[in-house]
């Protein structure tokens, strides 16, 4: 007993010997009074500093507290937006506390101590500052504390591992090479310090602007509340108030800016892998593709395709004329992309070293010499991409590369990751121009990469001033979506790695950036061949498609696991290519809202929990819902269907959810289902996507009671869409006791594409219709076959199928079509 309680009195010590001196390093911030408010804002402030919020949109709050009374410059390397239209706020309070009021949205504010409170116009509390620290500092470092309800979960945060949901873990954010990285390895390569969280189907958001090394904790410090906080910098935090989650990804997406319409290529079928040297084994690769009919857009050389690794060059002894290697490699339909890595190799001889030199172009030590690391080609010197001059300068190195025929760029190992250092990156003290401001690169590591990307985009820009550059970025930052695609670094041929890829996606386009996409196959060691279908199964629906692997790993082609995986993993790819009009689709609206392309369930469900938890399925654009199969010998899967109708792509067979059902799931089938209401638009099997126009642009419709789809189509290349050069229309469907009905608007915008069909296919007509009607008179019916393909107008009935297929010309004047029972 005695013993006991000396243990039990040991253990208390021993606790609060940990936990106070933890916690009294933390100076809360104290009392504040406030400033008059001026416009959309108010201050507060203290001998020790000052907060200031910032109403920039009514759902829209910033909040930027700072330990010194004269705050510094502010700026961002996220926030692009600045000319937010007027708003009226108001604010009243006494001496205890005050009120800021927006249309959506009130503050309140307890000034003794200092904590803030969001609550929506009725007055529901969103989220409150938690009672014993609110916002606070350690020496140089800030931190948040806030509530966290038992109910609340937390999506987002970038590239992570673990399940979507984030609730419970504690995370970091310094961008970092991780090869070989595993479920729970934390940070990985890119930092997005941005949340939604979701509770009782209602979604606020958060976007801590901070790119020091910060840390998110949703739950492990305290199961009450949860806290983020950066190793220097300000507490500059933005607040969003949904509560739908789709408008907080909106404003965010408004906020720090949007991915810009990628082009048609860089949705097509990428193959990769390091590497594929010399020209003989690139042409082997691409006339395989060819001869055995396997869509695929684009070809990457790693870094063997230098001489030495110095970026910018090529190796003669292995790609002895590359313009005529990339030349003809494009009559097959191939665009090449290469790797471009950030060091610079430090050869005297060497022309870009010796401009970066000449430019000061570099970054440096505190005492003013070059700061030198090693990379792939040794000793490296690395571009001081915060400034413009820089970005400008190496954009222009991409000239030779481009004017050689390379169609994209890959940028690599830009966290940056240095070799032979325990840190793998540069000194926290080396310095960067930043503003001005000689920052450290503990300021700047986290915007490295995206800096990069943005230097690369602006080079291909002037380079190719009305062509969509396509990049490809490993590290980035909040907003990095302006300037690339991100991959997920280098994963493993895993089938944990396959399932961790899926909540990995979504919680990037969770987090602003929907052009993402992991390494299909697996990048470290081998798969197994029905990994890899499985993968490549999974991997044509990621909004980036790229199979790529490491070093001396076996081939990783879609045909080098045998003639009957080679079928299948060329049908996944053609369901690709067929459904890529839809996708286009997808990733416009993508660009318009910020709205992912492969979208986490409870984007839509937000109120249904069994949704909000999926961590593998997910849709893809508004109207398709994929569950990939991500376990070793499975011939049946496990779906939930969320509310609403929904139809198996494959049987066409329909259901009715909210429902938990089990379905055929032999290897080459991936389970998918269409909404009830959709028309997806699809097109032929093209082997590259300018292999052929879209003929005939096929209508895949599900008709449920009325529903209506918008329709987008531009040239798939330029920048032309941004001058109205763009194709609108909107495609309707109509159930009625007698008939079904559909409408097809008048096209608009000034795009017109090379003359085709369209093909309607109403599908799950039970019996064949009496007659068919377009624009009042009475269509022909056709047996099929050859005759029907011929039309040029024409319907069938397929009764095995239960499909109506309408065949017309691809017109600009609106149609009716009217389909009697
Ligand atoms: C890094 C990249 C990987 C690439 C390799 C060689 O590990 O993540 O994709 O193949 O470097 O460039």
């Amino acid at each position: 007993m005695r013993r006991d309680l000396v243990r039990t009195t040991q253990l208390v010590i021993l606790l609060l010997a940990t936990w106070i001196p933890m916690r009294a390093e933390w100076q809360s911030v104290g009392s504040m009074s406030p400033s008059p408010l001026e416009g959309n804002q108010i201050s507060f402030r203290n001998r020790e500093g000052v907060i200031t919020l910032t109403v920039l949109a009514p759902d829209l709050i910033r909040v930027r507290a700072t330990r010194d009374t004269s705050p510094g410059p502010d700026y961002s390397y996220a926030v692009i937006k600045a000319d937010w239209p007027p708003i009226h706020v108001e604010y009243a309070g006494t001496r205890q506390s005050g009120t800021l009021r927006t249309p959506e949205l009130e503050v309140h504010v307890q000034l003794a101590p200092f904590r803030l409170g969001f609550y929506d116009r009725s007055g529901r509390l969103i989220s409150k500052d938690a009672d014993n620290l609110g916002m606070a500092w350690d020496g140089a470092r800030p931190r948040c504390w806030k509530w966290m309800p038992a109910d609340e979960h937390y999506f987002g945060l970038g590239e992570k591992g673990g399940p979507l949901d984030r609730r419970g873990r504690a995370f970091v954010m310094w961008n970092t090479d991780s090869y070989g990285w595993g479920d729970s390895t934390d940070p990985l390569y890119e930092t997005i310090p941005f949340f939604i969280a979701l509770r009782e189907g209602r979604a606020h958001g958060l976007f801590f602007d901070n790119t020091y090394r910060s840390s998110f904790d949703l739950g492990v410090e305290s199961p009450e509340t949860y806290s983020f906080g950066a190793e220097g910098g300000e507490l500059n935090y933005y607040f969003f108030y949904g509560p739908d989650p789709k408008k907080v990804l909106e404003r965010y997406t408004e906020l720090v800016g949007g991915m810009p319409m990628p082009a048609r290529w860089a949705l097509g079928y990428h193959q990769s892998r390091y590497s594929y040297y010399p020209e003989s084994t690139v042409r082997f690769i691409a006339d395989n593709f060819r001869q055995r009919r396997i869509p695929c857009d684009a070809l990457f050389l790693d870094i063997d395709y230098m001489d030495g690794y110095r970026v910018f060059t090529w190796d003669k002894s292995r790609f002895p004329d590359p313009p005529k290697l990339l030349a003809d490699l494009r009559r097959q339909g191939f665009r090449i992309v290469t790797n471009v890595d950030p060091g610079v190799k430090a050869d005297p001889n060497y022309w870009v070293y010796q401009q970066g030199l000449a430019g000061d172009d570099f970054v440096k030590k505190p005492d003013g010499k070059l700061y030198i690391g090693k990379v792939w080609p040794g000793d490296c010197a690395f571009p001081d991409f915060t400034s413009p001059k820089v970005r400008e300068w190496w954009g222009t190195l991409y000239k030779g590369l481009i004017q050689d025929g390379v169609a994209g760029f890959w940028n690599d190992m830009n966290e940056p990751a240095l070799f032979a250092v325990p840190s793998k990156t540069m000194d926290l003290d080396t310095l960067f121009w930043d503003q001005g401001l000689k920052s450290p690169h503990a300021k700047i590591h986290n915007v490295y990469g995206m800096l990069m990307s943005a230097a690369t985009q602006g080079g291909m820009l002037r380079q190719s001033p009305n062509e969509r550059p396509l990049v490809i970025t490993r590290a980035t930052y909040a907003g990095g979506q302006r300037y690339s695609a991100v991959w997920t670094g280098d994963n493993s041929s895993t089938w944990d790695h396959l399932r961790i890829s899926l909540p990995m996606i979504m919680g990037l386009g969770l987090s602003g950036l929907p052009l993402a996409g992991a390494d299909i196959g697996g990048f470290a060691m081998s798969p197994s061949p029905e990994l890899y279908t499985r993968w490549l199964e999974a991997g044509v629906f990621y909004p980036y498609c790229r199979t790529h692997t490491e070093l001396g790993s076996r081939n990783q082609e879609p045909w080098s696991f045998g003639n009957r995986l080679e079928d299948i993993n060329r049908r996944a790819i053609e369901l690709r290519y067929r459904l890529l009009p839809y996708l286009y689709n997808a990733f416009h609206q993508a660009a318009q809202t910020g709205l992912p392309v492969m979208r986490a369930l409870l984007l839509d469900y937000p109120d249904d929990a069994n949704a909000a938890g999926q961590n593998y399925e997910f849709l893809l654009g508004d109207d398709l819902l994929v569950a990939p199969v991500v376990k070793s010998g499975e011939d049946t899967w496990g779906v939930y269907l969320p509310r609403g109708v929904w139809y198996d792509f494959w049987t066409d067979r329909r259901y009715t959810g909210p429902a938990g059902l089990h379905v055929d799931a032999p290897l080459d089938r991936i389970p998918l289902f269409v909404r009830g209401g959709a028309v997806v638009p699809t097109q032929q099997v093209v082997q590259y996507v300018d292999e052929a126009p879209i003929n005939p642009l096929t209508l895949e419709i599900y008709p449920e009671g009325n529903s209506s789809r918008d329709y987008y189509e531009d040239d798939g290349l330029s920048f032309d869409y941004q001058r109205g050069a763009v194709l609108h229309r909107r495609f309707s469907a109509m159930q009625q006791p007698e008939s079904t009905s559909l409408e097809v608007s008048a096209r608009e915008g000034s795009y017109t594409p090379p003359a085709r069909s369209l093909l309607l296919k109403v599908h799950n007509v039970r019996s064949a219709p009496r007659r068919v009607e377009v624009n009042g008179q009475t269509l022909e019916l056709q047996a099929g076959g050859e005759d029907f393909e011929k039309a040029a107008g024409a319907w069938r009935y397929d009764e095995t199928a239960n499909l109506v297929l309408v065949k017309l010309a691809d017109q600009a004047a609106a149609l009716q079509v009217r389909i009697e029972k």
